[in-house]
């Protein structure tokens, strides 16, 4: 137990915010709210700090996070984020706003004075902490489950580009009828820090947990529709090379990249992915244990010239085709062949995902 006007984490806290969360739990504290509580710190940064809350009614028990700034400027950036996130509410890999169970509306707590977030909990950490626990197990990430984590980081895309229609219901693009124009909408700081690894469910969800998106304090909504879906793709485009293990070259050079009318050899800043980068020689063998299809379509996402970037819905309809069609038979001739079947990416997953050790020897 925390003593008494402290909480679990606060070591890693300054001051001040100890001060603020100090004074949310006496207001909350004195009202006699007795739904929820706050239980440690999860983090503090740019826009605030983040908590670990857990509600409880009797009948329902579930975590939730809370969001709170301390100067004005963050409680801004604050209510900026709770607007975007009802604007893009709905879609499958977008953080949500949180609900009590049972309940069809925002959780709202009136009684704790100033702005607040709460959204759903998401309880197994950011991309880049499961990218560090990658280089330990020594082995490239199994190639159909970075399928799976591109075709969740391009329903983010999609749910940005088509607000109240894209990336839901298991489909990147909206479903029915024509398309919708596009909007203008960039995330801005689209990166392995502000994409978490959701819970595993059923079907489509039961190997490899959904990814999903948190974190819109640095949205932005500008008048070109190409430009933005292009540089959203462009952040996931590097995501998925930290899920690779190389990274986003600041010197760009020449790679073959693949595109509705075929191949083509462009300056791209995922040049990297050709494995000929003597900086990489360690982890050669990773780069060649990656599938072709996915090293040309994200070398098309971080071409260098805007008109070289590949159309989104062109790029949604491959992604999802190769998501759902890719088979651990179709990479028989790979190295790392034995990670590729559904028993060893539920394996993977538990250990890289869930941190779950396995009993004997395993991949
Ligand atoms: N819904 C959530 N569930 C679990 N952890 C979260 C959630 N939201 C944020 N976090 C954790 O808190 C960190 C900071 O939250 P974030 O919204 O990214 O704020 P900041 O503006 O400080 O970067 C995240 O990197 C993540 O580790
Ligand atoms: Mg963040």
């Amino acid at each position: 137990m925390a003593a008494p006007g402290r909480f679990p984490g606060d070591e890693n806290v300054s001051n001040e915010i100890r001060v603020k969360a100090s004074s949310l739990r006496e207001m909350h504290d004195t009202t006699g709210e007795r739904t929820w509580n706050f239980e440690k710190f999860i983090s503090h940064g740019s826009s605030g700090f983040t908590m670990k809350l857990k509600y409880a009614d009797g009948k329902n028990s579930t975590s939730f996070v809370g969001k709170w700034g301390i100067t004005d400027k963050e409680d801004a950036k604050i209510a900026k984020e709770i607007e975007t996130l009802t604007l893009l509410r709905g879609g499958d890999n977008i953080q949500q706003l949180f609900r009590a169970p049972g309940s069809t509306a925002n959780f709202n707590a009136p009684h704790i004075r100033g702005t607040a977030l709460f959204s759903e909990w998401i309880g197994n950490g950011i991309i880049r902490d499961f990218v560090s626990r990658r280089d330990t197990w020594k082995h490239p990430l199994p190639n159909r489950m970075l399928w799976k984590f591109f075709f969740c980081l391009c329903k983010m895309v999609a749910v940005m580009a088509w607000p109240a229609s894209g990336g839901r219901r298991g489909r990147i693009l909206p479903q029915g009828g024509g398309l919708p124009p596009m909007s203008g909408i960039i995330h801005g700081d689209f990166n392995i820090q502000n994409v978490m690894i959701g819970d595993f469910g059923d079907q489509e969800h039961s190997t490899i947990p959904m990814l999903k998106l948190i974190d819109f304090g640095r949205f932005q909504e500008t008048d070109d529709s190409d430009y933005a879906v292009k540089r959203n793709l462009y952040d996931i485009a590097c995501i998925m090379l930290h899920l690779i293990g190389v990274f986003p070259t600041n010197t760009p050079g020449m790679i073959e990249a693949i595109y509705q009318d075929g191949k083509k050899v462009v300056r791209s800043r995922g040049k990297d992915l050709d494995g000929q980068n003597p900086m990489y020689n360690e982890y050669k063998s990773w780069i060649l244990n990656l599938d072709p299809d996915l090293r040309g379509l994200l070398a098309s996402c971080m071409a260098v010239r805007q008109d070289q970037k590949p159309d989104f819905v062109w790029l949604a309809g491959q992604v999802e085709y190769y998501y759902r069609n890719k088979k651990a038979s179709d990479y028989t001739s790979y190295q790392w062949k034995d990670n590729e079947s559904d028993e060893a990416l539920r394996r993977i997953s538990k250990r890289l995902i869930l941190r779950i050790e396995p009993s004997g020897p395993w991949a």
